[in-house]
């Protein structure tokens, strides 16, 4: 019999992409404002009956989670941590999402599972209580931390470049944040291998390559054919609440290895999603 699968977070940007991609399948399907996953009621009810479930649900906004901290914890953290004792009692795997702001940047090459996380902002310090309390509470899960993900249904660095190029002749980029922007697309279709194969442990999944956000920037200018032009800065020109770490690339060889086909550099999909906008 086919797994029943409960996915929370359904309306975000790679909610969407995990709906989209088992449109076939009857999966159950949760988000604001209906369902609250901190709210732990709520949540009991709609994990119920599950096999598998998939956390996509989050407090994303980096800005806001530095002076709504507590929201953040409690959407981040309080509530992996009721998801994860529910599962545990009811034996349900679980996927859950996590992200490179766990680490402070600062390393020199890209980050493996085994680094030791090192937050420098209050959403990546939620999301890594999260990730810890989970683990500590269920061991039949999996956490999958994605980096720079972009998508049609949701508010990206992709989405954020071309709607200021309507705006103006000239945008100011970093080229100081170096990563791999990572197709919600891409990341859904694994998200399904796991929920086939019920994989456990951490895992981090980006696309292959990297380069600077001045350079994706280009990039995406150059196949779009907009004419505005992109002008590289550093990241201290730009005044922010939350600090964002220089380094966001991770090393996949740990989930390369149970995935079906290679890992594609960053250019390739990102050209196809450019296709469909
Ligand atoms: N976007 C990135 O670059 C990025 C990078 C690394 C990791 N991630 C991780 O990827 C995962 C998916 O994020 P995303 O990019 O799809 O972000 P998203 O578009 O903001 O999706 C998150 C979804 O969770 C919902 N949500 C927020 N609070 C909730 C609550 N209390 N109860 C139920 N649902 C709630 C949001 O609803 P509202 O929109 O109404 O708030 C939204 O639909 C997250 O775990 C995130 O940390 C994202």
């Amino acid at each position: 019999m086919a797994n029943k699968i409960v996915l929370l977070g359904a309306k975000g940007m790679l909610g969407t992409e995990v709906r989209a991609l088992y449109a076939d399948q009857n999966i159950s399907a949760f988000d604001l404002p209906e369902f609250d996953i901190s709210d732990e009621k709520q949540l009991s009810a709609a994990i119920d009956n599950a096999d598998v479930v998939i956390n996509c649900a989050a407090f994303t906004d980096v800005e806001k989670a530095e002076s709504q901290y507590e929201l953040a914890y409690k959407v981040n953290a309080e509530a992996v941590e009721n998801l994860a004792k529910i599962a545990a009692e009811k034996n349900i795997y679980v996927i859950h999402i996590s992200t490179d702001f766990v680490f402070d940047g600062k390393k020199n090459s890209p980050y493996e599972e085994t680094d030791v996380p090192k937050p420098i902002n209050a959403y990546g310090r939620s999301k890594l209580e999260g990730e810890i309390l989970l683990m500590e509470n269920h061991q039949n899960c999996a956490v999958i931390r994605v980096q720079w993900t972009y998508g049609k249904n949701g508010n990206n660095f992709i989405s954020k470049l071309i709607s200021f190029s309507k705006q103006r002749d000239s945008l100011k980029v970093v080229d100081d944040q170096f990563g791999s922007p990572t197709w919600t697309q891409e990341a859904a279709r694994v998200i399904r291998i796991f929920a086939e194969n019920k994989y456990r442990g951490l895992y981090h999944y980006a696309a292959s390559d990297y380069a600077s956000r001045y350079e994706v920037a280009k990039f995406a200018f150059e196949k779009l054919k907009l004419k505005t032009e992109i002008i590289p800065c550093k990241s201290d020109e730009f005044k922010s609440a939350a600090a964002r770490p220089a380094n966001s690339r991770f090393y996949c060889d740990k989930i390369q290895s149970l995935l079906d086909k290679p890992i594609e550099i960053w250019q390739k999909p990102l050209e196809r999603f450019l296709e469909t906008i």
